[in-house]
């Protein structure tokens, strides 16, 4: 591929094509303002490549999601959510011994340290989730003082293993705190799903059946939001960790940029968005009119995307996993009925097909969430718990990237010009 030749000021700059393994092309413009003394001005990043990665490889405008080169229809199919993990930030999928011996460790790091119990007592009880997980993953830099180092292979492995293990316990924490209940140990014997599903449910008093269809549904879920390349929250840790960072710190800070309504937070906006409406105040028809006036802080939630100008494929096969566990589940749901009738009627309005808005993996995620009994407020925390393998990859392969640099945008000034200071009596 022969270099762009960028014009600027009456000079001639060549830019060197980058082409990825799927063909996606870049300008590389790395040595831009050494050059030219001018920067690029992308806002939001809209097209900006911060890095090169071989994780996960993402064609908007075909619908397609492949995690290490494997279709995320066949992961969902027929994976499990820790081999999902194992995938994502070794490269390949295990082979039997090695995912034994994986999912053991695991397991087995699943107690959280026992002064944790006062740190989930100390914040309020009516904390956001969100925030009480990023804290205790931050906390998690506390306890663990001996594995922090980026650069040392097996802190980070011995990190990676805590930080997988103890994500559906410090959760799960969340959640018996914001209700008042005791918090139970991990049960080791249980997979990932189940054993998340009897710390939300289960109660020191009886032992808490997992329904296996329950478990299924949430694995399911968790692969599916196993990593989606550079959203918001994966940048964010990646912007993090580039400054040498620990991984809990990466991590936390990505759960914080997790919890915004455009981003994961899109999933609890949904269900509320669906609630409302069901709850009979004005009708899906009524509500979509307000979208396309685009009133102040009106979006049909769970719609549109950065990156997907096509279907969503997860938000395909979250939709189909979503009628099959309401069946199984013989759960009724009104939310489905509205969530339908919106699908419908905004894929056949100009408004939405013209900006290519489609449902996104937010659109159905949330009415899962609810049939199998997680609280509104945890269904961004079930993003986070899924997001995990792929923040943990994303900040490790950073971390071994050749051209490793501190992130550091720049920013074209718009302010004002120099001015002398005023004294506090002279301004009028
Ligand atoms: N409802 C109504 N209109 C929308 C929506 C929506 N959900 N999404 C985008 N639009 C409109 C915008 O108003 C804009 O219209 P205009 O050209 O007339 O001004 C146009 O479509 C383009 O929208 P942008 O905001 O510029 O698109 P961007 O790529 O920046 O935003 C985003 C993507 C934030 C996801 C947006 O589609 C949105 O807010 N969706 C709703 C929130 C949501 O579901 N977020 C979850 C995303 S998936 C995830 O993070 C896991």
């Amino acid at each position: 591929m022969r270099d762009a030749i960028l014009t600027y000021d009456g000079k001639e700059y060549r830019l060197p094509v980058v082409t990825g393994s799927e063909g996606e092309q870049a300008l590389d413009i790395s040595a831009l303002r050494k050059q030219s003394g001018a920067i690029c001005f992308d806002p939001g990043y809209v097209n900006t490549g911060a890095c090169t990665s071989a994780i996960t490889f993402l064609d908007g405008e075909k619908g397609i999601l492949r995690y290490r080169g494997y279709p995320i229809e066949e992961l969902a199919a027929h994976s499990s959510f820790l081999e999902v993990a194992y995938l994502l930030i070794y490269g390949e999928l295990p082979k039997a011994a090695e995912f034994a011996a994986w999912s053991d460790s695991i397991r087995r790091h699943s107690m959280v340290h026992e002064k944790m119990r006062r740190f989930y007592d100390a914040l309020p009880k009516e904390a956001h989730p969100m925030a009480v997980c990023s804290a205790a993953i931050g906390a998690l830099s506390t306890f663990y003082q001996d594995s922090l180092d980026p650069r040392d292979p097996q802190q980070v492995m011995v990190s990676i293993h805590r930080l997988l293990a103890k994500m559906p316990t410090i959760a799960a924490y969340s959640y018996k705190t914001s209700i008042g209940q005791p918090r139970l140990y991990p049960k080791n014997n249980l997979d990932y799903a189940s054993g998340y599903l009897r710390m939300m449910f289960g109660t020191p008093c009886e032992d808490y059946e997992v329904n296996p269809v329950v478990a299924k549904a949430l694995d399911t879920l968790w692969i599916l939001h196993a990593d989606h390349e550079q959203n918001c929250s994966t940048s964010t840790v990646r912007l993090v960790g580039s400054s040498l960072a620990n991984l809990f710190a990466s991590v936390s800070a990505g759960i914080f940029a997790l919890w915004g309504p455009l981003h994961g937070g899109a999933n609890q906006k949904v269900i509320e968005m669906l609630q409302r409406i069901s709850a009979g105040g004005e009708s899906g028809k009524q509500f979509l009119e307000r979208v396309k006036r685009q009133e102040e802080g009106v979006r049909l939630m769970g719609f549109g995307h950065r990156v997907y100008k096509n279907f969503d494929p997860r938000a395909r096969i979250i939709k189909k996993a979503c009628f099959e566990v309401l069946e199984q589940l013989h759960v009724q749901s009104r939310l489905l009925d509205v969530a339908i009738e919106l699908e419908e009627q905004a894929l056949a309005d100009p408004y939405f097909v013209e900006r290519k808005l489609y449902p996104n993996v937010d659109f159905y995620s949330g009415i899962i969430y609810q049939a199998i009994g997680i609280p509104v407020n945890m269904f961004t925390v079930m993003f986070a718990i899924g997001r995990l393998p792929g923040w943990i990859a994303q900040w490790v392969e950073l971390q071994a990237d050749p051209t490793f640099k501190i992130g550091r945008p720049r920013q074209i000034y718009t302010g004002a010009g120099q001015r002398a200071y005023v004294g506090l009596a002279d301004r009028d």
